[in-house]
């Protein structure tokens, strides 16, 4: 822990600033005393991007000139022991290589000046689908590159990932030594983009490539420590000067773009985060995982996929009618997609006329095999059809299955619809 007690020793004025190159304000901007722990920057493109008055359509050579002018005063202002995060697009961070992350000379050889040692490449996979191209892969990740300059400490079991297996013996043992997960991995999915919908919503107005807080945090809290300075060359919205103040560090930010003072953070709007996480944050294990993104583990659960089905089967009934429905429909995609749809699969040529029975109801025989006696009776009951109670369990299949057969074809049509369930 940081042993200040910065709450005092932060201000809007001091800390944030619009309108002026990092290049410049890092000689003489950022307070005396007050070296940054961290620089955690997502640059500009160079794509075109909308950023005001600031240009994002440099010629190239003049666009690795600034960032390597901007990372340059970065490393004079740091601490001796610091991390330098730089957050961009992996062909153009590949582009930059030899200009700007490990710069060199134009005969090959290495530039004299000191600079950043390159330490790590994380890659950032966000679940995005936009936008769509028909000649490429969808864009969904991004480059972290991770640089340092001296011996800086990083806590990399600060923020880790769930045990796979914590029922096991040996990993229960870890777990009641305080451990909670290992480390994480160098690719970090889950964490989405800056949208309206996601945890991370967009700023008011909205600004180009907003950073989302989740994925700022996460390195934060695993490079320094309260009290600490965190800067950002590239404020943009000041979202990593808002994530340091949240975790109870100074953030310092500047963006050249004039417009950008709208974004400054007061230090009354996070007051309460930043006393909370000062006294609370000791050198535990942290998860920073959503519950909400965190996917259903198999085999953390002990279950295979069938008894999974089989549980979901055996629920339905409980469920109010559209997600009766729509858990249908999607245990009917799953099945379709991998009988009919997996490019790896055989051919099974079944003739639909032949056998009398679709490929759906083929599909409805196997599931209703699947599905607990009283289910079935209680959807039999739903649906006014009469059977005895001291029916056999496959003389109750047959029947469930022989109104399914009765319903399919209006099913089959009405899908897209959303009206009406498989029992409907
Ligand atoms: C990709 S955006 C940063 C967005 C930011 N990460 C956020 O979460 O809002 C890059 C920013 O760099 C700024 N910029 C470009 N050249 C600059 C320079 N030489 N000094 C300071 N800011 C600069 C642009 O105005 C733009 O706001």
């Amino acid at each position: 822990m940081g042993d200040r007690t910065p709450i005092s020793e932060w201000s809007t004025d001091e800390f944030c600033h619009s309108g002026i190159d990092s290049s410049v304000a890092m000689k003489s901007l950022i307070p005396d005393g007050y070296k940054p722990k961290l620089f955690l920057t997502d640059p500009p493109y160079n794509l075109g991007f909308d950023y005001g008055s600031v240009s994002d359509s440099l010629e190239i050579e003049e666009y690795h000139k600034m960032l390597l002018r901007v990372f340059d005063a970065a490393y004079d202002a740091a601490d001796d022991n610091a991390h330098l995060f730089i957050i961009n697009y992996p062909e153009i961070v590949g582009r930059m290589w030899d200009t700007v992350i490990e710069p060199k000379n134009k005969n090959g050889s290495p530039r004299k000046k000191k600079f950043w040692t390159f330490r790590q490449w994380i890659t950032w996979c966000y679940p995005n689908n936009w936008p769509p191209s028909k000649t490429k892969f969808t864009r969904a990740s991004r480059a972290i590159i991770w640089m340092t300059k001296g011996k800086p400490e990083a806590n990399v079991k600060q923020i880790v990932q769930p045990y796979r297996n914590p029922w096991d013996r040996r990993v229960k043992g870890l777990m009641s030594e305080g451990k909670k997960g290992p480390a994480l991995y160098d690719w970090w999915p889950q964490i989405d983009l800056c949208k309206n919908v996601s945890t991370d919503k967009v700023t008011d107005p909205p600004y180009s490539n907003q950073m989302p807080e989740v994925l700022l945090r996460r390195i934060i809290h695993i490079t320094t420590k309260p009290g600490d300075v965190v800067a950002d060359p590239f404020a943009g919205t000041f979202s990593t000067v808002k994530a340091a103040l949240h975790t109870s560090r100074l953030g310092w930010g500047c963006d050249m773009n004039p417009d950008t003072k709208i974004y400054h953070p007061t230090i009354e709007e996070y007051k309460p985060y930043y006393l909370d996480i000062f006294d609370k944050i000791q050198d535990e294990q942290w998860f920073d995982i959503d519950p909400k993104t965190e996917p259903f583990n198999f085999e953390r659960a002990g279950i295979d996929a069938e008894n999974m089905i089989r549980a979901l089967w055996a629920g339905l009934v409980e469920l109010p009618r559209k997600q009766q429905t729509n858990l249908a429909l999607e245990l009917e995609r799953l099945e379709d997609y991998s009988n009919s749809w997996n490019i790896n699969e055989q051919p099974s040529f079944k003739n639909e006329d032949e056998d009398g029975v679709s490929m759906n109801l083929d599909l409805f025989k196997q599931l209703i095999e699947l599905i607990p006696r009283d289910s079935i009776k209680r959807v039999l009951e739903a649906h006014n059809i009469e059977f005895k109670k001291n029916w056999s369990d496959s003389k109750l299949k047959e029947e469930l299955f022989r109104f399914i057969e009765e319903i399919v074809p209006n099913r089959k049509n009405t899908v897209t619809e959303q009206e009406s369930t498989p029992f409907e």
